[in-house]
């Protein structure tokens, strides 16, 4: 069942998501060559403790840590781990806030040191993608029109759009219903309602879409060792429009 959030319900998920949008940027200064992913996971940790959070990843499904952390040909779900980060590397650091039991997931991928001009333009056409979608989430648009729109738009650059990974519903619990495709048919599917709380994630590939599973049951990579990129959003839908409950304002934004 999709479950529509009162106004109150958003405004406490925008607190959850304005913390761990501020936890982006303190993470944004952390990256570079020689830090471990371990390291990073620890200091969310820290950092959702002292601002009375706590992490929503951890233990949800058994997974162990506050943090996901998939460095180049990792799609999604990496276990940080003690290895330092490489110059030219990039990392999709994904985290789930839960602040006063409302939450908000929101995942970036980082540059560590200076990355390739492949990689840079990667990770531009995704954030680009992320926000393509984003501007779909319009009260009586369809699911299709978010997942077409960010299709379309990547495929037009010849990067690839993961089909194996989906946003999704959000609030109370971390996955709920409707499944948001990354890819699809305008004006087919689910129509937007006010009140629906959702995740926009494209994950995108320099090479094709398909993706494998690690022997650890949770990491997915590109079959085809191509880079992979991924940026997220919690977005409610409004009748103003779409509201970003974890936006991070410039400091860590792009241009469009
Ligand atoms: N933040 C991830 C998402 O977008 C959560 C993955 S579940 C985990 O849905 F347990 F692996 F963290
Ligand atoms: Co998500």
């Amino acid at each position: 069942m999709i479950t529509l959030k009162s106004k109150r319900e958003i405004a406490l998920m925008h607190e959850a998501g304005k913390l761990l949008a501020e936890c982006h940027n303190e993470i944004a200064q952390l990256i570079k060559p020689g830090i471990t992913t371990m390291e990073i996971d620890e200091y969310v940790e820290s950092f959702l403790k002292k601002h009375g959070a706590t992490p929503e990843q951890k233990g949800y499904n058994g997974y162990k840590y506050a943090t996901c952390a998939s460095i180049n040909d990792e799609i999604c779900h990496g276990f940080p781990r003690k290895n330092p980060l490489n110059e030219g590397d990039i990392v999709t650091i994904d985290s789930v806030f839960n602040l006063n039991g409302a939450l908000a997931d929101s995942a970036w991928t980082y540059s560590v040191g200076t990355v390739s001009k492949q990689a840079q333009t990667l990770m531009d056409i995704t954030y680009q993608a992320l926000y393509k979608g984003i501007e779909q989430a319009q009260v009586g648009n369809r699911l299709g029109d978010i997942g077409h729109a960010i299709q379309s738009f990547v495929e037009s650059t010849g990067f690839s759009v993961v089909r194996d990974f989906t946003g999704h519903g959000i609030g109370p619990t971390l996955h709920e219903p409707p499944q948001i495709l990354h890819f699809g048919l305008p004006h087919k599917g689910l129509r937007l309602k006010e009140g629906m709380v959702i995740t926009i994630e494209p994950m995108v590939n320099t090479g094709k879409y398909n993706s494998k599973l690690d022997k650890n049951g949770w990491t997915a990579r590109t079959v085809d060792g191509s880079l992979s990129a991924q940026y997220e959003h919690t977005i409610a839908i409004t009748k103003e429009g779409p509201l970003l409950l974890t936006d991070q304002g410039e400091s860590n934004s792009f241009s469009l």
